[in-house]
């Protein structure tokens, strides 16, 4: 069992500011510099204290640093990352926000996205958050739950590495090729559910801005919907 984290060299960043800049990152992730792992292992110990379903701890990550399954892996994903793109209405650069500084943080993201479909294999590690089980079957809370009870952990994971000098963005294209992806990463995609698909490499430079986003009451429905 584990609660205090090994000492180690943090970004000397506020709560707030790594709440505001933890940002998907694909150009500035260097790919040349090796993620040691006891970083990965103190992002992994950051996760884990996320909540979960029943106290169950069903978060469980696969950390792939072997060159041969991360070129697996990124042919999986550049293949995904096709079908994903002929869907118009869905692709990231096909989607209209109707305001022009929007529309041009959308292309921006969508121009860094279609960068990290080619090179997502060479990415020195590569996270899959993976919970036991299939989040198709049974009731709808058999799914929030079996979801539920990874995504904050892998967010968890997300902003511990941003601390630790990190980039990761969450994928999921990589899941319109299921079974090359979770053959890559060895998982049997029967048995497991692939939640989230992650590069993870230290950054060039480490400073990242808040995005445009909503005005939070936009977004808020106080009392009722
Ligand atoms: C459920 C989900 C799926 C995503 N899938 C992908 C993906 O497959 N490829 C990718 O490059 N980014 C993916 N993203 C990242 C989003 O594009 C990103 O969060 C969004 O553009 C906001 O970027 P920012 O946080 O850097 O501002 C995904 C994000 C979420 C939450």
């Amino acid at each position: 069992m584990s609660t205090a984290a090994a000492p180690e060299s943090l970004l000397p960043l506020s709560a707030e500011e790594l709440l505001m800049t933890t940002r998907g990152v694909r150009k500035r992730l260097d790919f040349s510099r090796p993620v040691e792992r006891d970083v990965l292992r103190s992002c992994v110990a950051a996760a884990l204290q996320a909540p979960s379903g029943s106290n169950r701890w069903a978060l469980q990550f696969v950390i792939v640093t072997d060159a041969d399954r991360r070129r697996a892996i990124g042919e999986a994903y550049r293949a995904g990352y096709e079908t994903y793109r002929s869907l118009d209405g869905v692709y990231i650069g096909s989607i209209e926000k109707g305001d022009p500084d929007l529309d041009r943080q959308q292309q921006r993201t969508a121009s860094s996205a279609d960068f990290l479909a080619e090179h997502m294999g060479e990415a020195p590690a590569i996270v899959a958050a993976c919970a036991p089980g299939r989040a198709e079957e049974g009731p709808a809370i058999r799914k929030t739950t079996l979801l539920g009870s990874v995504m904050p952990g892998m967010w968890s994971f997300m902003l511990a590495a941003r601390l630790r000098g990190l980039g990761t963005c969450w994928t999921t294209v990589s899941l319109f090729e299921e079974e090359a992806t979770a053959a890559a990463f060895g998982i049997d995609k029967d048995a497991v559910t692939i939640a989230a698909v992650s590069p993870v490499a230290y950054t060039r430079g480490t400073d990242f801005k808040p995005a445009l986003r909503p005005d939070p009451d936009e977004v808020i429905h106080w009392d009722q919907w």
